[in-house]
């Protein structure tokens, strides 16, 4: 079967990718010449484990191609998919449909026999009804059906999201969109991941919801973190607690310096305008948002507590250990990171740091920060350091090196990858969150 992905970005490259990997004969479409030069080479235009060597097996086995001509690149393609960026519109967090608007019209203009477009791309409610009246307008002579068809793969663990998926939601209104999307996906089928069939809109609401839900739970987690820190009780402990409950469930209750990433922020401010679009308040998700946000700042004043309060602060310095929203990525979107640094560079900490992968985006985010080229090397002369992202890396670091290297042996980890006893034994002053 020919797939046409159109928007190489991140959804569209490993879900491509993944296709290919499955027997379909897939053609990745971007407009960024660069872009597709470099996919020709070999050269990834993000960072994800596994990817690199997915596409360069697909690629020699010639299921897998790329180009910038969108009109050949659907040419007899029975599903073309639309994975184009729908980024927060700047001033009203409305999610913009600006490329997917497009993308939708030059198909139209370009089909060359009847099809199946699929929005992958996340889209508010409404939107398939947008692509399909915009598609319409163009005046093809094929017979055609928009389907929604969001994708939940996770920055870092893509692949295997998409191999091994929970659950692959398809919102279809007629019976040709819901046969074609049956056999794009009968690969997974046999692997026995669940179908969900349902309507267009609702498949749409599905995505946002979803988002919106974990984020719930992050949040929740967090002021439970909060909480702990008060009472003198242990946030793992409760997250243990409470997530052996079944109906509770134990993922995603990992407190921490708040959520970040490409999703997350952007997809509850969309469900929130969309919210407000159909009058029907979600007071829940308008709470998350904001406690969130505030979060991550309020990190920066736990770092600046760390160093004795904000007076005292003034003038010392602190090693910021990973910079990315979380491990295996080089994304900084919304990352916590860039507003505990701006919070200590507030406050007149100067400020030095070390991600595996992320510094290259993070510098022009911070300015002020002094990327490092080891751990060790952040930690030097460092009266507190702080572990902001998880990495493998720093889950086991030279702690006798960190206390011969760093002025004071504070540690403020913000992921609660240490044990307290442990640490302190060793002679460091340490903070977590949620743990006393
Ligand atoms: C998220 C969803 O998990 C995916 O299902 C979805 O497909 C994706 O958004 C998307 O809409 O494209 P992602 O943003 O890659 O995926 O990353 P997550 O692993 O969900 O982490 C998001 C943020 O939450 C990170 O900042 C992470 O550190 C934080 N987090 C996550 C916590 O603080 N605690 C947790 O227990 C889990």
């Amino acid at each position: 079967m020919k797939i046409a992905m159109v928007g190489s970005g991140y959804v569209g490259l490993v879900s491509g990718a993944c296709f290919a990997d499955f027997g379909h004969d897939v053609v990745c479409i971007d407009k960024d010449a660069r872009k597709i030069e470099a996919l020709h080479d070999g050269v990834m235009p993000i960072y994800e484990p596994g990817l690199d060597g997915l596409v360069e097996s697909n690629v020699a086995a010639g299921r897998l191609s790329f180009t910038t001509n969108l009109a050949e690149g659907i040419e007899d393609a029975a599903a073309i998919f639309i994975a184009v960026g729908t980024p927060s519109r700047r001033g009203d967090g409305h999610a913009d449909l600006t490329f997917v608007h497009e993308v939708a019209r030059e198909v139209g203009e370009n089909l060359s026999s009847e099809a199946v477009i699929v929005t992958k791309s996340t889209v508010p409610v409404g939107t398939g009804d947008e692509v399909e009246r915009i598609i319409r307008d163009t005046g093809t002579p094929h017979r055609f059906a928009v389907v929604s068809n969001p994708e939940f793969l996770r920055e870092g663990a893509a692949i295997g999201d998409f191999k091994r998926p929970d659950r692959i939601v398809i919102g279809a209104e007629d019976e040709f969109g819901q046969e074609v999307m049956r056999e794009v996906y009968r690969p997974l089928y046999l692997n026995e991941s669940p179908i969900l069939f349902t309507s267009r809109r609702t498949s749409e609401l599905i995505k946002y919801a979803g988002n919106a839900f974990l984020a719930t739970k992050i949040t929740f987690i967090n002021e439970m973190a909060d909480l702990c820190e008060k009472v003198g009780a242990n946030v793992q402990d409760v997250a243990r607690g409470i997530g052996m409950d079944n109906r509770i469930g134990a993922k995603f209750l990992n407190a921490g310096p708040g959520y970040g990433g490409s999703c997350f922020p952007k997809d509850t401010l969309a469900l929130l305008k969309t919210a407000e679009d159909y009058d029907s308040p979600t007071r829940i998700v308008e709470a998350v948002v904001k406690t969130n946000e505030s979060r991550k700042r309020a990190m920066g004043r736990k770092v600046l507590d760390a160093l004795g309060g904000a007076e005292a602060a003034r003038g010392k310095k602190a090693a910021l250990l990973g910079l990315t929203f979380k491990p295996n990525t080089d994304d900084m979107r919304d990352s916590p990171s860039i507003a505990i640094a701006q919070t200590l560079g507030d406050a007149g900490v100067k400020v030095s740091a070390f991600d595996p992968e992320g510094m290259e985006l993070a510098a022009p985010l911070m300015p002020e920060v002094d990327m490092c080229a080891d751990p060790y090397a952040a930690i030097d002369s460092a009266d507190v350091v702080v572990i902001v992202t998880e990495w493998d890396e720093f889950r086991a670091l030279d702690l006798g090196r960190v206390i011969e290297l760093a002025k004071q042996p504070v540690l403020v980890d913000l992921r609660n990858i240490y044990t307290p006893e442990d640490v302190r034994a060793r002679g460091f002053t340490y903070a977590s969150v949620g743990r006393v």
